[in-house]
């Protein structure tokens, strides 16, 4: 019986990993848009694309970043400045990307773009923080695949927003966390109404990854700000040690940080090229051994694992 039973599984496996291999046609003349393209996973993937022969329009929030870009790739791939969070960018954005791919359609396009808050809790930050997350994350994501809906329609494409693992299970980072489940919520959303039209939506939720956003010097600087503009009462409630022992743990979690990005833009690469594309990509070790086990866990027990070895407050009750 259970002979059987690993039989079986092994057939699905193989079934899988047959029907996934299947590699779209003419990828040279397939048109991707990716945002936010200066630095980390989206850097890294127009890259790995422009070698692959696909025809990159990459995104950078700034000029340094894209001439960078271009200095080190082939002619094919070209560059466009965007900033998700202002309606005029990514105007001019779409209107650039029409005139480049014309009847053709955009075969691909990526919501990379992202940025994380300095690693508080939900109390010592203040609401602009929050805005400013969720404007970039969450509604400049929105905003921009509705503008570029109609080119993706036109070329049955593909759309891949990037997520996080912390759109899975909400483990730390309040405001982080909401903006990612946003994105999954608006991807389940929009993959059930355009089945229809043949655009297939896939979600990319890494785990913790060494890019820009988690840089050590600069996480823990910001961390340190956050803290000393924190109203006194806030303060005295949580106190001084707990702060400390926060900075701490935040550091050691920031160490271990994975520095194999493939593990993510691979997983891109596969949203973009291969037939039968995933629905969910959970990249990374942290997320498919740990978060995603932890996700199916009752509540009570995953909050217990997750906080277990959290410092107290000064006035915990
Ligand atoms: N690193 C991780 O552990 C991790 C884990 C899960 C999910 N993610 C997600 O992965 C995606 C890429 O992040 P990353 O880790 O590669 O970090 P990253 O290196 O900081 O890349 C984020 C990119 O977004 C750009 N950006 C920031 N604000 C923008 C705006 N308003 N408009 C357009 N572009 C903007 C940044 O430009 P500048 O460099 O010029 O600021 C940067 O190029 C994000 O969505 C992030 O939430 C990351």
């Amino acid at each position: 019986m259970w002979l059987c039973l690993a039989a079986l599984v092994g057939l699905y496996f193989l079934l899988r990993w047959y029907r996934e291999r299947q590699v779209v046609s003419h990828l040279r003349d397939k048109y991707v848009f990716i945002t936010g393209c200066d630095s980390g996973f989206g850097n890294l993937l127009a890259r790995q694309l422009d070698l692959r022969g696909l025809r990159v329009l990459a995104a950078c929030l700034t000029e340094e970043g894209a001439q960078q870009l271009r200095g080190q790739m082939s002619d094919r791939l070209e560059t466009v400045i965007l900033d998700v969070t202002k309606t005029e960018s990514i105007s001019a954005a779409t209107q650039w990307v029409r005139e480049r791919v014309g009847d053709r359609g955009l075969w691909g396009m990526v919501n990379n773009a992202g940025i994380f808050h300095p690693h508080c809790y939900i109390e010592w930050l203040k609401m602009e923080t929050y805005m400013e997350v969720f404007k970039v994350n969450l509604i400049g994501l929105i905003e921009l695949t509705l503008s570029m809906l109609p080119l993706v329609r036109r070329a049955r494409g593909r759309i891949v927003n990037v997520s996080s693992i912390l759109g899975r299970i909400a483990s730390f980072g309040g405001i982080y966390c909401s903006s990612k489940y946003g994105v999954e919520a608006f991807s389940d959303i929009l993959r059930r109404e355009l089945q229809h039209f043949g655009v297939k939506i896939s979600i990319v939720e890494p785990g913790y990854f060494r890019t820009g956003m988690t840089e050590l010097q600069r996480c823990l600087e910001k961390l340190k700000q956050a803290w000393e503009e924190v109203p006194e009462h806030v303060k005295e409630a949580y106190g001084q040690k707990f702060f400390d022992a926060h900075y701490n743990g935040v550091k050691q979690e920031l160490l271990k940080c994975s520095t194999n990005l493939n593990l993510v833009t691979d997983c891109m690469e596969h949203a973009l090229t291969s037939v039968y594309p995933r629905t969910r990509y959970s990249a990374g070790w942290d997320s498919q051994f740990f978060f995603i086990p932890l996700s199916y866990l009752p509540t009570s027990l995953s909050d217990y694992i997750l906080t277990r070895s959290w410092p107290k407050p000064a006035q915990a009750v």
